[in-house]
């Protein structure tokens, strides 16, 4: 007999607080329903009181993504609640999460106000925690508590706090090693220790939450399974809060390749986890290491001449699991100018895209000159064609203004790039010539030039938005082959504290630059937009306390 074990995904959540991953809510929404063929249980669609944009990713993915239980997040103050609660509402199947910090260093630098003393303050904490899990339920009954840094939290505390959220009515318990500071036996002792301090254990799903700021959070994620925990929180490729957190794929691999050790089962469809994880990459801006576990491009190639002979011989020489097992085999349906519109629309679909039927003649039509141009058409170049159109689809040539930037969503779009010309001639260099739109409906046309073409583009895109940034990253790739490959790049700008990424693919790769750097300042004239959420993104999740 193997257990159940839940995954609660929080790739949305605090994946996105990953510097430089924000993701719009329309990719959140897209994610959303991928998590749900992936087949998680849990999905953290995120903390609402943080930011408008938050708020409608929970609105949007509560009402339109089937399956997965959607939970926001919320500290155990009444604003977060409520906002959590309201996010929430009309769902059918919902959870509130709420949170508090529980460690001396968290207690000392976040809660002057809760007392002079360490005992006083942490009385004040339980009571908080209380209230908080007794307001979420008249929310829903699926409340989950987070004794937020459990992992260096005073064990005698720690099982006072669970104990009395158990009492409160919290089904789940979340004990985070929110540093990634735990080693695998401590992590196991922590659990084993809250479990056995619980009077009603079979009641109550134990959580892990581990960090990888050591690299250990799988190690200590699989130790808490071993401990009892029933339910594991992990993201996408483990992306998260600096290091991240653990690797969803990598749990759910590890649980099913090793069930004769840890006996314990999840719902995951490993078949669905490489597409997944390019779904996040693309929408975050992270690019996966090619030697990442199970979803990186050569978590499955065999180089060493006795590893491939050994391959060709029998496979399970050098292989625990397949590359089929976890997607990265799928043959790609490639779609070409013969496709029907049939073909096209299931494809869409399995990508993720809804695509209403008055816009569906539209969108083929695109498709069909893009194939006149490319003979095969991946997955990849239907996911830039959606993209091209969802700008396109923006207000231009009529001298419109561009949507609102505080709206929160796909349609925050500050700059558009209408034209763009370059030239490059031997022994001169490079001159560029471009024309942007800006929010207030303004153009722009700049010049300029540069020691190459990216250098000029970038150059003329500055003096277009007047946005104080600097350029922290620049990465371009192929990927695809022949003639016509695409290429793809990867920028990411920093504005302060905060890093801002875009992508864009072309097999022009001048243009895809231009792209990915005006998608880049989209997103961060969004967040300044969305002025609580910079706020919040600049004072990090800590200093949010700081008042309370
Ligand atoms: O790392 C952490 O402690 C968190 C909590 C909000 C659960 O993300
Ligand atoms: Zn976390």
């Amino acid at each position: 007999m193997t257990d159940h074990v839940t995954i609660f995904d929080t790739t949305l959540r605090d994946g996105e607080q990953a510097p430089g991953a924000s993701m719009t809510v329309d990719e959140k929404v897209r994610i959303a329903r991928q998590l749900a063929t992936l087949g998680v249980d849990v999905i953290e669609a995120g903390f609402p009181v943080s930011s408008p944009a938050q708020t409608d990713a929970v609105e949007r993915i509560v009402a339109e993504v089937d399956g997965p239980v959607t939970c926001a997040l919320a500290r155990t103050i009444d604003a977060d609640l409520e906002a959590a609660g309201e996010a929430l509402d009309g769902g059918t199947d919902t959870r509130v999460h709420t949170f508090i910090a529980t460690s001396d260093v968290h207690i000392k630098a976040k809660f002057d106000k809760l007392g002079d003393t360490m005992a006083e303050k942490q009385r004040a904490i339980i009571e908080r925690a209380v209230e908080a899990i007794e307001h979420a339920l008249t929310y829903t009954d699926n409340v989950e508590f987070s004794a937020e840094d459990a992992g260096r939290t005073d064990t005698g505390f720690l099982r006072e706090i669970v104990q009395e959220a158990a009492k409160a009515g919290a089904t789940t318990l979340n004990i985070p090693d929110t540093t990634g500071y735990c080693t695998p036996s401590e992590y196991t002792d922590l659990l084993t220790t809250v479990r056995d301090s619980l009077p009603e254990p079979e009641k109550i799903t134990l959580s892990t939450h581990c960090h990888d700021d050591l690299g250990l959070a799988t190690a200590n994620t699989l130790a808490g399974v071993k401990a009892g925990a029933r339910q594991v929180e992990c993201t996408i490729n483990g992306i998260g809060e600096r290091a991240g957190n653990a690797a969803l794929e990598e749990i759910a691999m590890a649980l099913s390749v090793r069930d004769d050790d840890f006996k314990a089962s999840t719902g995951i469809n490993a078949k669905h986890l490489t597409r997944t994880s390019q779904m996040v990459s693309a929408a975050s801006g992270f690019p996966v290491q090619p030697n990442k576990a199970i979803v990186g491009s050569n978590a499955f190639s065999h180089e060493a001449g006795i590893h491939q002979h050994g391959v060709l011989k029998e496979r399970s020489t050098y292989e625990i699991m397949s590359a089929e097992d976890v997607g990265q085999d799928t043959e790609q349906i490639k779609l070409g100018r013969h496709s029907g519109r049939h073909g096209l629309f299931n494809r869409l679909e399995a990508l993720g895209y809804d695509v209403p039927e008055d816009e569906q003649s539209e969108i083929y039509q695109r498709f069909l000159d893009l194939a006149d141009r490319k003979k095969e058409i991946f997955d990849e170049d239907l996911e830039n064609m959606m993209d091209e159109v969802r700008k396109d689809n923006l207000p231009s040539q009529s001298g419109d203004a561009l949507p609102s930037a505080a709206s929160g969503d796909e349609a925050v779009v500050a700059y558009k790039l209408e034209h763009l010309s370059v030239q490059i001639e031997t022994d001169q260099d490079p001159q560029v010539t471009l024309r942007l739109r800006r929010l207030d409906s303004s153009i722009r046309e700049e010049e300029a030039t540069g020691d190459g073409p990216v250098e000029a583009v970038y150059r003329a895109i500055d003096h277009a938005v007047d946005q104080p940034h600097t350029l922290a990253e620049y990465s371009i790739r192929s990927i695809s082959e022949g003639a016509d490959a695409q290429g793809e790049v990867e920028v990411r700008i920093r504005y302060g504290e905060n890093h801002f990424s875009g992508r864009a693919r072309n097999t022009d790769v001048i243009r895809a630059s231009a792209e990915a750097y005006v998608n880049a300042l989209n997103h961060l004239a969004a967040a300044q937009a969305d002025a609580e959420s910079i706020e919040f993104v600049q004072n990090g999740i800590m200093n949010a306390y700081n008042g309370d």
